[in-house]
């Protein structure tokens, strides 16, 4: 705190402090500053909440007049526990030891004699907020930064070193599970508005604000009268009941048992603050060590990986143009300019620009909210029928038809307009990248962008390379993926690269039981059984049957693909799924109708190993074929390209779990019966021991 009178420093004084700085100001206050030592950001590991409870009991023992913390990072205050950690638990004991730590260090802050308040800036996420919540008072800076929430059933966990019990008691019992339940974050304003934080105020007034809390002392926020009546013994099992059926809409109990979890803690213990808090560490010890909170953590470090992959310092990108402003190329534009970019778009036919346009601004209205964002965003994006802006651009990204002659007669004219150092990128979902760069000056320069659609909603992006693509070209385009903040997946230029090569066999399948017979809503039922978010039929409805079947068509020109009759008699009905509103499912309103399944009704007991046997296998070949490097980034591409069931951790490590030899069996007795499009590849050989 530079502008701060610095009276003392006795805190640090014969402490080696790693994580924490504290000094007194000369009103008498303790300033306590968290700046974990060469790191980005700040995380509550083991040693530093021990770190905390020494420098606590130090304070304590000068008895300031109060006790402000804040974060001595740019970037936030506090990102939650430390993730790595919890991995190495070996059992509930230690976990048991890991949050009894934190819950005695928390207590003690909540204890002090003197008045204590957070100061919030950036992300205050998890066991930050936690530590937030033990402070009497919270003031937070009101910028789109600041972000506070209770992240925490993402990992499988709920919060657990007292976050269950003090946001009850501060918010009330309906806000709070909606906050722990969705794992959602809000906002200064919106955390001030429901009483999480007392103020937020602008950067300059941040610590007059503070100060005044510690001197005022007002009486702290607690949740209204109303609030607490939820909480009431006769309330609490009605209401808790409500939630359930909440949460069964979106996840199953055995699949994602926190909120579960969460929702039983509430129900038994709402109005008993210390039976609360000594229960929610059992609780949690038990997630945190269950497989469900093990494999989420798993993925959310693959996603921490993929986030590596792409270092924005690579490149700097403030131009990009789009050519071809159709389905893919109008919303990859739109959302580069969402991500704050200048962004020209280039398109033969006017009335695709028009469209785009349009999409583009729900799309802002959407995120951004506020009509002056929006129309900031709106002027970042500019209909560029010349393709003025391709001398400009850092980035040039071509998403025209799948169709190699025009591609390249396009690189032919942009080729001598880009800048030396622009990338050229192409959006193609299954052209070899050595035939479109055939005729280029420098083909190194090439590489594939792939997008998934719809392109705000999916994350990932692969990243294709060809022989001819440069190292550093893949780098660069890894890099500009997470300027707008998707995930880069690096793959080899092969026919469907990683995510449509796997996902389609697995949606073939579904169509060749189709074909048999079962109904599509048990076919699709028997995939969400297995954790899939949504079934192979509605995808494929999704997506579009004609995409699905000029996808396939390319893998069957490549691989040991069949492509179902059925399929191709669709297309041709032009029953082409959601859009056209028919295709395995009639759909009303966008919904699809799913027809009752007849009590009597007995799905095939191999159904779902049917689907998922036929991806596993696909799997395997990618990884021994190389086209990605190991078997981690395979699970995560997967994960995130086609939202396989996050809390199995990914189909190698689903099949590592399941035991190498027992999963080969599956696959033989699959063969058995159904033939050689269940012969295991040569990848499961070298995937690993078959024990
Ligand atoms: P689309 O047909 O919706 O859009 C193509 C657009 O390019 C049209 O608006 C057309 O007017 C324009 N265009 C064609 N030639 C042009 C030229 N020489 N100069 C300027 N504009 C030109 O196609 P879509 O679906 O957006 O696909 C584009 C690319 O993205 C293809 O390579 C496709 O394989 C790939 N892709 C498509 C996905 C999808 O789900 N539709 C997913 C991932 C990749």
């Amino acid at each position: 705190m530079d502008d701060m009178n610095v009276v003392s420093d006795a805190v640090a004084q014969g402490l080696a402090l790693m994580y924490w700085r504290a000094e007194t100001d000369a009103d008498g206050i303790a300033w306590l500053g968290m700046d974990k030592a060469d790191a980005g950001a700040n995380v509550l590991s083991a040693d530093a909440v021990e770190e905390l409870s020494r420098v606590l009991e130090d304070i304590a023992a000068r008895g300031p007049r109060g006790l402000i913390i804040y974060s001595g990072k740019p970037q936030g205050f506090i990102a939650g526990a430390d993730v790595k950690e919890f991995t190495a638990l070996k059992d509930t004991d230690q976990a048991m030891a890991l949050l009894a730590r934190a819950h005695s260090t928390f207590d003690r802050l909540e204890s002090l004699p003197f008045p204590t308040l957070c100061l919030i800036h950036g992300y205050c996420l998890g066991g930050g907020l936690e530590l937030a919540l033990a402070c009497r008072y919270r003031v937070a800076r009101d910028d789109p930064s600041t972000r506070l929430g209770l992240p925490e059933v993402k990992l499988g966990i709920h919060p657990g070193f007292g976050g269950t019990m003090r946001a009850i008691r501060l918010l009330g019992p309906m806000a709070a599970m909606d906050l722990m339940l969705t794992g959602r974050t809000v906002d200064a304003r919106r955390a001030a508005k429901m009483g999480l934080v007392d103020h937020a105020v602008p950067e300059r007034h941040l610590r007059h604000a503070a100060r005044t809390l510690i001197m005022t002392v007002p009486m702290p926020h607690r949740a209204g009268r109303w609030a607490r009546l939820a909480n009431h013994s006769m309330a609490r099992p009605w209401l808790a009941r409500l939630m359930r059926r909440q949460v069964a809409a979106r996840a199953r109990r055995d699949h994602y048992p926190a909120p579960y979890a969460l929702i039983d803690l509430w129900q038994r213990y709402g109005d008993d603050p210390h039976g609360m808090l000594a229960q929610e560490r059992r609780s949690v010890a038990a997630l945190i060590t269950g497989a469900t909170s093990q494999n989420l953590v798993r993925v959310f470090a693959l996603q921490d990986r993929l986030k590596s992959l792409g270092r924005k310092e690579r490149i700097a990108v403030s131009h990009v143009h789009v050519v071809g402003g159709g389905v893919m190329g109008g919303d990859i534009a739109a959302w580069c300019a969402l991500q704050g970019i200048r962004v020209t778009v280039q398109d033969q036919n006017r009335d695709a620009l028009a469209r785009l346009v349009k999409r583009a601004h729900d799309l802002f209205r959407q995120r951004l909210k506020q009509p002056r964002l929006v129309q900031a965003a709106m002027d970042r994006l500019m209909p560029d029928e010349r393709g003025l802006g391709v001398a400009r651009a850092d980035v040039v990204i071509e998403a025209i038809f799948e169709n190699a002659d025009a591609k390249r007669t396009l690189y032919k004219d942009l080729e001598p307009r880009l800048k030396p150092t622009a990338l050229l990128a192409t959006n193609t979902s299954s052209i070899p990248l050595e035939e479109l760069g055939r005729n280029l000056a420098r083909p190194e320069r090439l590489v594939g962008l792939h997008f998934f659609n719809p392109v705000a909603k999916m994350q990932l992006v692969e990243v294709v390379s060809g022989d001819n693509t440069a190292a550093e070209t893949v780098q660069q385009a890894a890099a500009f993926a997470r300027h707008i903040d998707r995930l880069p997946l690096p793959v080899r230029s092969t026919p469907g690269f990683l995510v449509n090569r796997v996902l389609m066999p697995y949606l073939l399948e579904a169509v060749v039981l189709t074909e048999e017979g079962v109904p599509a809503a048990a076919i699709d039922a028997a995939a969400e059984a297995f954790g899939m978010p949504m079934g192979p039929l509605e995808l494929a409805d999704t997506v579009g049957l004609d995409i699905c079947l000029s996808v396939a068509g390319i893998l069957a020109d490549h691989y040991d693909v069949a492509v179902p009759e059925l399929l191709r008699r669709m297309v041709e009905a032009k029953q082409l799924g959601r859009k056209s509103g028919r295709g395995f499912y009639t759909y009303k309103a966008g919904r699809p109708q799913r027809v009752r399944l007849d009590k009597g009704y007995a799905p095939p007991p191999d159904l779902d190993q049917r689907m998922m046997f036929r991806l596993f296998n696909e799997c395997m070949a990618c990884l021994h074929e190389g086209v990605v490097t190991d078997a981690d980034l395979l699970d995560a591409g997967v994960i995130f390209g086609t939202g396989f069931a996050p809390f199995r951790g990914g189909p190698m490590h689903y099949i590592r779990q399941q035991g190498m030899a027992s999963q080969l069996k599956v696959l033989g007795e699959l063969e058995q019966r159904y033939g050689h499009r269940f012969t295991a590849n040569e990848g499961w050989r070298d995937a690993g021991p078959t024990g």
